[in-house]
């Protein structure tokens, strides 16, 4: 099946022509047509113009260009029409489909794919060193096996020392010909090598600020959700203050923590992270893994789901799959329901809450419901850990650094003989605790409330 649009005649970007394949018997996350709609979404983040499509429904991808024979001669005829100059597959290309495909397909077209996208994208969004460095590590090592003419910008981030990796502003997707081959792959490997020391060492640094994060007494919950489900609007309206928001895939990218007051004058640190996607380049979700650990480590995840989406449950999932990837699955998860303002039909969000845990119909750009929301997190955050007060033998190092890492701490004393801790521990961790109750004694006052009920 083919589709052409209709182009001005003056291309103003370059021109991209969509290629998807449905695999008979694999799982895929989203239907073929969506899963290309959201490619050409892609592309337009990527500032390209998408003149057509093409799809195919295959038992298996051939080996040599992924799409059959008949296909492809049809894909270059439909190329050829349109002036394509970039054709972009849904899914990853292995390196020889890439290399048979621009050789049938002839030198006036480049043959990309989801993967390499994204990584333009993220490229083109990165903004702080760790980012930066990920990015092009990412882009490095998705790119090695695959040195053909469309990744000539490797030559120029190879001997740049450090630069941004490469964006669609003249160099992921716009190579400029045939002799950028000559790329030393040795040069990329020490590159990579390179990278990876630079990366060790930004991101100690960040273990040692988290970990000074930890000890202090906020709880943390990181905003997760499918790209533009609405996470940097939601944290603008909770914070009350100025993230970028865009209509854009992957706006965000780089992790931003604000402070936001919770009901009862508890207070809470929200991270917004980098949006998820279904079939996150593998390349990408590794670079990235330090950044997605953070996300491992938060008290709690809001989970915003764009619910005027016709796919979001497909995304909800694909969000869901990626958080077990990095080991984030056990966290406690409110889920925010978002846009709600452009359901035609209110009654029909409260039949969709019941199929999403914990969840809560919002919308961050009214402002609609999130009193409600900021309530379910503080419950969450606050009433599901025990108050405790205890005093602690300098023996029971292992008790110490528990209630630092894993508990809210609101006072510490060091007494001659061991420490007393006041605060909230999760009520998994209080029978541990205990043996170790504070008996009195002690000079200040405990906080009122806490009393009666603490262990
Ligand atoms: P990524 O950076 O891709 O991860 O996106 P994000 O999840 O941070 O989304 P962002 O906040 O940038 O919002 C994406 C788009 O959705 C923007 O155009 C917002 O104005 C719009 N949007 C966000 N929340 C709402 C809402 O409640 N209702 C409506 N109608 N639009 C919203």
């Amino acid at each position: 099946m083919s589709k052409k649009i209709p182009q001005p005649t003056t291309p103003p970007r370059e021109r991209a022509f969509l290629v998807g394949a449905e695999i008979y018997g694999q799982k895929h996350p989203l239907p073929l047509e969506d899963s290309l709609s959201e490619l050409a979404l892609l592309s337009d983040t990527a500032g390209l113009e998408v003149v057509g499509e093409l799809t195919q429904k295959l038992d298996r991808p051939y080996v040599e260009t992924y799409i059959g024979p008949g296909k492809v001669d049809e894909l270059k005829a439909l190329a050829e029409e349109t002036l394509a100059e970039v054709v972009i597959f849904d899914d990853e290309l292995s390196p020889r489909h890439q290399r048979e495909l621009e050789k049938a397909l002839g030198k006036n077209v480049r043959v990309l794919d989801r993967t390499a996208l994204i990584l333009d994208i993220f490229a083109q969004h990165a903004h702080t060193r760790e980012g930066m460095l990920q990015v092009e590590l990412a882009q490095y090592e998705y790119y090695l096996p695959r040195l053909t003419r469309a990744w000539s910008h490797l030559e120029r981030q190879a001997g740049g020392g450090g630069g941004r990796a490469g964006s669609t502003g003249g160099v992921g997707l716009r190579g400029p010909g045939e002799t950028q081959l000559e790329v030393d792959r040795r040069g990329i490997r020490t590159r990579i090598a390179h990278l990876k020391r630079e990366l060790e060492k930004v991101e100690a640094h960040r273990m040692r600020y988290r970990a000074q994060r930890k000890r202090s007494r906020v709880p943390t919950v990181a905003l997760v959700g499918y790209t533009n489900a609405g996470k940097s609007t939601l944290l603008n309206k909770l914070a009350k203050s100025e993230v970028y928001v865009a209509n854009q895939l992957f706006a965000t990218l780089d992790p931003t923590t604000r402070r936001v007051d919770l009901p009862g004058n508890n207070l809470a640190l929200f991270t917004d992270t980098v949006g998820f996607i279904q079939k996150l380049p593998t390349t990408l979700v590794e670079a990235f893994h330090a950044t997605l650990e953070e996300i491992a480590e938060a008290d709690l995840l809001l989970h915003v789901v764009d619910i005027s989406h016709p796919n979001a449950l497909n995304q909800f999932q694909a969000v869901q799959e990626t958080l077990d990837e990095i080991d984030a699955g056990h966290i406690p998860v409110i889920t925010a329901l978002n846009k709600a303002d452009r359901l035609k039909n209110p009654e029909a969000a409260r039949e969709i809450l019941k199929s999403f845990p914990k969840a809560i119909a919002i919308s961050a750009l009214k402002g609609t419901g999130i009193s409600d929301l900021l309530q379910l997190v503080k419950e969450e955050l606050y009433e599901s850990y025990a108050p405790i007060h205890v005093r602690l033998p300098y023996q029971q190092g292992a008790l110490i650094s528990l209630f630092h890492e894993l508990g809210h701490v609101e006072r510490v004393e060091h007494e001659r003989g061991g420490v007393v801790m006041q605060g909230r521990i999760p009520g998994r961790l209080v029978a541990q605790f205990v043996p170790w109750k504070f008996k009195g004694n002690h000079s200040e006052k405990t906080q009122p409330g806490l009393e009666e009920k603490e262990v």
